[in-house]
């Protein structure tokens, strides 16, 4: 391939990037306003770059899905909370065995909603899982506990999915940039985020499943660890019973450095 392929590669791309920017509808106000549109357009991009690395965590993150399925006692309502672009779900088996699947995000893309639109059970439901954002994108370092859904006795079955570890990014970034929170408080604002996902997730009454990163790892080209840091922000995750590794940014992708995650999964 020759430079000016390149080019006109990364430029078509740029062009589908800023199409999707535009054609995808957002209910919530946040999701365009603080950023999380563009990430999710970002993150479908790199997917698609990534599928080799990106293809074995979401066969994974499938398996145990299904495992968490034969673990609840009777299968009415399932929650899935990140759903996102839908290539982590095992959306027809959930189909096929629960009345009802809710796939909650805050963002879905044209993809997603194309997939879920085969099912007449499954149910795309744009929503905030913190509860929190309208008041942080307003310069407030307030976290509420969130309590969506908790009064509903016939979710069976609630995942986590790939979604704890993120809370805090865009909320953080959004606080020390737009209205120049200390990094003290800032750093509260992340331990508050996750604590309440997981306190959240605790007060459902049926099989809770938690697919989280628990460490992320940077390595240099030679392969030699530069970087580990605890996307918890100090926070004690529980225990996980199952791990595996997931090479989230191959070498390539982001300059001379790449970056594997462990990733690991807690039934609550
Ligand atoms: C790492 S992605 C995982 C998504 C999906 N499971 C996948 O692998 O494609 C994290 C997801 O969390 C969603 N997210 C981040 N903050 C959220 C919030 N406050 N409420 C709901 N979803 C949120 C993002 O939109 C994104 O889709």
């Amino acid at each position: 391939m020759t430079l000016v392929d390149l080019n006109s590669l990364e430029a078509l791309s740029m062009i589908f990037e800023f199409w999707q920017y535009l054609t995808t509808p957002t209910q919530i106000e946040q999701a365009k306003k603080m950023g999380y549109l563009k990430e999710a357009i970002a993150m479908s991009a790199r997917a698609d770059r990534c599928q080799q690395e990106w293809g074995m965590h979401y066969e994974k993150c499938q398996q145990v899905i299904l495992q968490a399925m034969t673990r609840a006692v009777q299968h009415r309502k399932v929650l899935i909370f990140g759903a996102g672009s839908l290539n982590d779900v095992p959306l027809e088996a959930l189909s096929n065995r629960f009345e009802r699947v809710m796939l909650v995000d805050l963002v879905f893309l044209k993809s997603a909603r194309e997939k879920a639109a085969k099912f007449d059970n499954v149910e795309l439901i744009e929503h905030d899982v913190t509860e929190s954002l309208e008041w942080i994108s307003e310069g407030q370092a307030m976290v509420q506990a969130p309590s969506t859904w908790l009064d509903d006795p016939h979710i069976d079955l609630v995942v986590s999915l790939n979604l704890i570890t993120q809370l805090p990014l865009i909320p953080v970034r959004w606080l020390l940039n737009d209205y120049k929170l200390s990094e003290e408080a800032a750093d509260i604002v992340g331990k508050q985020l996750i604590f309440a996902h997981v306190n959240y997730l605790k007060q459902f009454s049926g099989e809770v499943c938690l697919i989280a990163d628990r460490l992320d790892i940077e390595f240099d080209e030679q392969g030699q660890e530069v970087e580990r840091f605890d996307p918890w922000w100090d926070v004690e995750p529980p225990k996980a019973e199952t791990t595996w590794e997931w090479e989230v940014v191959p070498l390539g992708e982001a300059g001379k450095k790449w970056q594997k995650n462990h990733v690991g999964v807690s039934f609550l």
